[in-house]
């Protein structure tokens, strides 16, 4: 009866795979809308850990469907390789459980190659820092319309024609421009093909699944991944993604009208991280940003790269209610805060004497911005065991409000530790 999306609020990482998981619980259908393998999703339940980039974080309730919507870009070797995972540790997926839309776009090793390439080729300041996982290549490939699509999987004769006239273009690319190596279209071909022998009883059409669940009345969560300053249109342009993260993706990327969509709740991380490239107004550069970094076990998900790690960037969260509509927040690893006194929100931005409430347009002012602290009293111990707002230290629940009263947006969720059950669940978004 309801229809939830879990967005990022900031670059990523925040916790969305915990939220996602732990949300589960409620819904029937949970769709990923966009993002590829670049994303690392992390659950942590029953002292058991999975890492999750292309399967939907709700894959662990085996009563769940999961799917994967149009908007997604799928590598086949990397979603194979989750599923042998998952029969590996006792958790085999079947094609009932899991949907692929036929209109996924598909990683090829061309988007790959060209990833790398041009990345090697940008010189230090202007490299992106992607997760080579050739997610910008593949949606340029979409936007084009040279795309080859999961359905085309299906259809020998076409997906050949559409990879040969690709090789083509990608192997003078690569050669000519790249100082690269071309690449064989009849390995390729022969590999894709395993892969589709393995893929086909998942192919489906996963907007009539959304629409048959929700005519039954049924509970939808769509998960995002990424964060909303990675938005190819609204984030931190050019150190971006190459998709749409904010909440509307959800949208385009599903296969669902907007009128459906009751709640949308923003993942917010109780400081804020970066992975890769491009700037960071609040970054840490000092002993507190290494606690931090430690503390928060901060290393990428997808790419074990550390993660640079800052203030809190009230800036960004408001940012993220207006471009989402945000109707709550989850408020993850505020554990990792403990013992930090005093501690900092950055409510504002100055940029050589403007005054900036939102994050500039331009790249090169958003490069200059020094951000205007507020500084809080922290806590002090272990908060890991808190299951109530009542059972954590005066200063803890100050944090929290602080984070509302800046957004004008309530905490649902707190979150004060990787475990499922280390969840403070304040309103329930699916029974609103
Ligand atoms: P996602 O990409 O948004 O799903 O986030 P990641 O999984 O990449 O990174 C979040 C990390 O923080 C993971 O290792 C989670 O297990 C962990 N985590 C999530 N919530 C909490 C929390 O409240 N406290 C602590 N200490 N860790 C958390
Ligand atoms: P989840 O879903 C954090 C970053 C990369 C790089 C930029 C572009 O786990 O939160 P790409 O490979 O997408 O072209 O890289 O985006 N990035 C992420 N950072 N979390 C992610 O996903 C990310 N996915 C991409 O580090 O800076
Ligand atoms: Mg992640």
């Amino acid at each position: 009866m309801a229809s939830v999306i879990v967005v990022g609020t900031q670059w990523g990482d925040e916790g969305k795979g915990k939220v996602v998981d732990l949300l589960t619980e409620y819904a029937d259908l949970i769709v990923r809308f966009q993002g590829g393998n670049n994303a690392g999703h992390t659950l942590v339940v029953n002292d058991e850990t999975f890492i999750f980039h292309l399967i939907p974080s709700g894959i662990l309730y085996d009563d769940k469907i999961c799917a994967i919507g149009n908007g997604v870009v799928l590598d086949p070797s990397v979603l194979i390789e989750e599923l042998d995972e998952l029969a590996k540790r006792g958790r085999p997926v079947s094609p009932e459980r899991l949907k692929i839309s036929f209109n996924t776009h598909l990683i090829m090793p061309y988007h790959k190659a060209l990833d790398h390439a041009r990345e090697a080729a940008k010189s230090d300041g202007k490299k992106i820092g992607t997760t080579g996982r050739g997610i910008g290549p593949c949606y340029e490939d979409k936007i084009v319309r040279n795309g080859i699509k999961v359905g085309d999987l299906l259809d020998p004769e076409l997906f050949k024609e559409k990879l040969e006239t690709n090789i083509k273009e990608k192997n003078f690319i690569l050669t000519k421009m790249l100082n690269s190596q071309g690449l064989d279209a009849d390995e390729i071909y022969a590999q894709y093909m395993e892969y589709a022998k393995r893929l086909e009883p998942f192919v489906d059409n996963v907007s009539i699944l959304i629409d048959e669940v929700d005519k039954k009345g049924g509970n939808i969560l769509f998960e995002g991944a990424q964060g909303t300053q990675l938005d190819i249109d609204h984030g931190t342009y050019p150190f971006v993604t190459s998709s749409n993260t904010v909440a509307g993706g959800a949208c385009c990327g599903a296969g669902i009208g907007p009128s459906k969509i009751d709640y949308v709740v923003g993942i917010c991380k109780a400081y804020t991280t970066r992975v890769g490239g491009g700037p960071f107004p609040t970054e840490l550069f000092d002993e507190i940003g290494d606690s931090i970094q430690q503390k928060g076990a901060e290393f990428g998900a997808t790419t074990g790269r550390k993660r640079r790690c800052g203030w809190l960037d009230g800036i960004v969260l408001k940012d993220a209610v207006r471009l989402n509509g945000l109707n709550g927040l989850a408020i993850t690893k505020l554990d990792v805060l403990s013992d930090i006194d005093p501690l900092k929100i950055c409510k504002g931005y100055d940029v050589e004497g403007e005054r900036f409430d939102y994050m500039p347009c331009n790249i090169r002012k958003v490069e200059k911005i020094k951000p205007l602290y507020e500084e809080m009293k922290g806590w002090q111990g272990d908060i890991t065991g808190a299951r109530s707002l009542d059972e954590l230290p005066t200063e803890a629940r100050d944090y929290v409000k602080a984070i509302e009263d800046m957004t004008q947006c309530p905490a649902i969720i707190v979150s004060v530790g990787p475990g499922r059950d280390q969840t403070i669940l304040l309103e329930n978004p699916f029974k609103k």
